[in-house]
């Protein structure tokens, strides 16, 4: 087989939700079209109600388009075969709350008509790579929202998906939560996969996705590599040490004398989030109960 350059091909896609009893219409997704590359992390943004959620309902072929055409894996959203390659992370997860991690993973795996023995081992993988290894025991109606979003997190991959859709995969997850759902997806996007992930939270769009799409009602907007949008044409940004206290004004000087002009300076911080995950990491064990 040959692997396609896009896993992802959408061309004028429509998208008008009708209500049977009304007249009432509203236009989801307006003639959109965008690709995603083979290997690459996508993010999906845009704000309330711009079109996200039902594009990947489009994708998934859980929804019919009014109009356009979907090409996922290179076939139509409703092959079958096309859905043993995916895995999706729902914005909402509805799971039987009596099932503990283990019991919910093995349903999942059994659904693909996984190999018994394949199924244990990719389990305990999974449990392991989203931190429940304390709480597999647990039943899921014990759980918080956050341990909730990494279960589903672990449903999605059970099937060892290539291509990966999140819809807000750190929602209700606390700052080192999030920071290893980001790691999760760079070390998925290092083992090959292509991720495409729809989040409010930009600075974690920002430290992992290679490519941005931003809707706005229903329609793209802006389309692009996350550092190329993200750059200020024309500035650049320095970090000095300064251990004797000179350095800054020895700086100023140059600058003065050689006429530039320094648009911004201060004294450089780590981020709020870097200093939560530093200090709980500090106080010791970090895997949920
Ligand atoms: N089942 C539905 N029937 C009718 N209208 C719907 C339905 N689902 C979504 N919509 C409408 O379609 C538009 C896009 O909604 P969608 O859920 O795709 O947005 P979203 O970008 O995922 O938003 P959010 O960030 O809030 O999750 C909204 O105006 C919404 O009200
Ligand atoms: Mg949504």
């Amino acid at each position: 087989m040959i692997a396609q350059k896009y896993v992802v091909e959408i061309n004028n896609l429509t998208k008008v939700y009708r209500n049977l009893f009304s007249s009432c219409e509203v236009k989801a997704v307006d003639n959109l079209s965008f690709y995603i590359r083979r290997g690459e992390v996508c993010g999906f943004l845009g704000p309330n109600g711009a079109g996200k959620t039902t594009t990947v309902m489009l994708l998934l072929g859980f929804l019919k388009p009014t109009s356009g055409t979907i090409s996922v894996l290179g076939q139509k959203p409703s092959h079958v075969g096309v859905k043993e390659r995916i895995g999706f992370l729902p914005e909402e997860s509805y799971f039987y709350k009596f099932f503990n991690a283990d019991e919910i993973l093995d349903y999942y795996g059994s659904l693909f008509k996984m190999e018994s023995k394949v199924k244990r081992r990719r389990i305990d993988e999974l449990i392991e790579m989203v931190g429940l290894k304390e709480a597999r025991k647990r039943r899921l109606r014990e759980y918080s929202k956050g341990m909730l979003r990494r279960i589903g997190i672990a449903q999605a991959l059970i099937n060892d998906p290539e291509f990966i859709i999140l819809d807000e995969p750190t929602s209700g997850l606390d700052p080192i939560g999030t920071q290893e759902v980001k790691e999760l997806i760079i070390n998925l996007k290092q083992s090959g996969k292509t991720i495409l992930m729809s989040s409010h939270l930009l600075a974690d769009v920002q430290g992992v996705c290679d490519r941005v799409i931003l809707l706005h009602q229903g329609k793209l907007i802006v389309e692009g590599p996350t550092r190329e949008i993200l750059s200020k044409k024309g500035y650049f940004r320095f970090e000095v040490q300064d251990d004797t206290g000179s350095t800054r004004e020895q700086i100023r000087n140059f600058t003065e004398q050689n006429g530039i002009k320094i648009t911004s300076m201060g004294t450089s911080a780590i981020t709020l989030e870097e200093f939560f995950v530093k200090s709980i990491k500090n106080a010791g064990n970090n895997n949920i109960q």
